[in-house]
């Protein structure tokens, strides 16, 4: 039965190829018999169904019936066949024209900044953890070791996340712990610390790389969204001189080249003691720009041993265990690499630059 359905397909298909005019003829006799649900697929679904002899005896016929109407559908488009053009007017279809160039796509420049960077770190035997965005206050902020009322919190310009009227009213009745559960965008990647801690056990080495978010005032460093690189290492006896031969190791590699690196004392309430790293500024050679505020070194990011409030609020001994931290602008890192003099660039969607990458 399906031999006689091969021979009537094989003819019917002949017939009408011969009589196709146009390309898009040939395109819907090409559907008709061998598209997803084509006459001829419709046989090669139903070999299944068949025993072994039948299946190889009929297989073999359809796949000849198949190259069959495939020849001769490519034998009837050559150039000459006619295409029908815009209002009916009658075009030559010309095989010899070069196709249109698809635009291709690419990767944002931060984002190639932020793959290099976690490249780097995984060569030296750091894992890659991710945390949310949207944070609550207890991991943002108290339990790196920033109380309520704290005066360290105006180092971060917040913002909070405004709570329907009746959640608020609901929480309200709640026991003063509830009030850790306050939603705001985090302003560091620092909570991914905790929230590490909280479930692992040291050693362990690990960055976090995301976007964070400040209400404050843009310039040309400063952004109200940016993205940042965390770093904690927790381990025995961890050193600040750990500290300083991972973050040359990083810069050597991320620029290709030695880079001047400067330390400074800081305060930042979850490492003790802390500082600040400023690199010399790669885009006016240290002599001063826009990019470093004129004054030829650019902060690149907050640093410190951990603090044993810190450890202990994941849930680890600071007697037994220590560790550093940072956190780095990713922002800043790639204006340094690319030489670019206004932090606001990669967020404004200018294709002029963005083009560029
Ligand atoms: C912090 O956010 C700390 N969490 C860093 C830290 C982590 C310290 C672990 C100690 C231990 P700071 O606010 O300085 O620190 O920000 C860190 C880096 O983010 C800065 O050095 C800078 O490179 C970048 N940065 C800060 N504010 C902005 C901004 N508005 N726009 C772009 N980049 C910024």
């Amino acid at each position: 039965m399906e031999k006689i359905n091969l021979k009537i397909i094989k003819s019917q298909a002949q017939k009408e190829i011969g009589e196709a005019k146009e390309l898009k003829d040939l395109d819907k006799i090409f559907i008709k018999y061998l598209g997803k649900k084509g006459k001829l697929t419709h046989i090669f679904h139903s070999l299944k169904d068949l025993n072994d002899k039948k299946r190889a005896e009929l297989g073999k016929e359809a796949n000849r019936v198949r190259r069959f109407i495939e020849k001769e559908i490519k034998g009837k488009a050559p150039s000459s066949m006619k295409v029908s053009g815009p209002k009916g007017k009658k075009e030559w279809f010309d095989i010899t024209v070069p196709g249109k160039k698809l635009l291709l796509g690419h990767l944002h420049p931060l984002t190639l900044v932020k793959r290099q960077i976690e490249e780097i770190f995984q060569t030296i035997g750091f894992s890659i953890v991710d945390g949310p965005e949207v944070e609550n206050e207890w991991y943002n902020f108290d339990a790196l070791n920033i109380p309520k009322d704290h005066p360290a919190r105006d180092m971060w310009d917040t913002l909070w996340i405004k709570e329907p009227q009746d959640q608020k009213s609901k929480r309200n009745k709640f026991l003063a712990s509830e009030i850790k559960n306050q939603k705001l965008l985090r302003t560091h990647t620092s909570p991914v610390q905790i929230r590490y801690m909280e479930k692992n056990n040291p050693p362990f080495r690990i960055i976090v790389t995301g976007r964070v978010f400040r209400h404050e005032a843009t310039d040309a460093s400063h952004e109200v969204q940016f993205y940042q690189v965390e770093g904690l290492m927790v381990d025995k006896d961890v050193s600040a001189a750990n500290f300083k031969a991972v973050i040359q190791d990083f810069f050597s590699k991320f620029f290709a080249k030695p880079v001047k690196i400067r330390l400074r004392p800081s305060f930042f309430p979850f490492t003790e003691p802390s500082f600040e790293l400023d690199i010399n500024c790669l885009n006016c050679g240290g002599k001063g720009c826009s990019a470093c505020s004129q004054t030829g070194w650019v902060e690149i990011m907050g640093a410190g041993m951990v603090h044993p409030n810190v450890l202990k609020a994941g849930g680890i001994n600071p007697k037994k265990w220590s560790g550093f931290a940072f956190g780095m602008g990713i922002d800043r890192l790639a204006m340094m690499k690319y030489k670019i003099n206004d932090v606001r660039l990669f967020y404004n969607g200018d294709l002029r630059f963005l083009e560029q990458f």
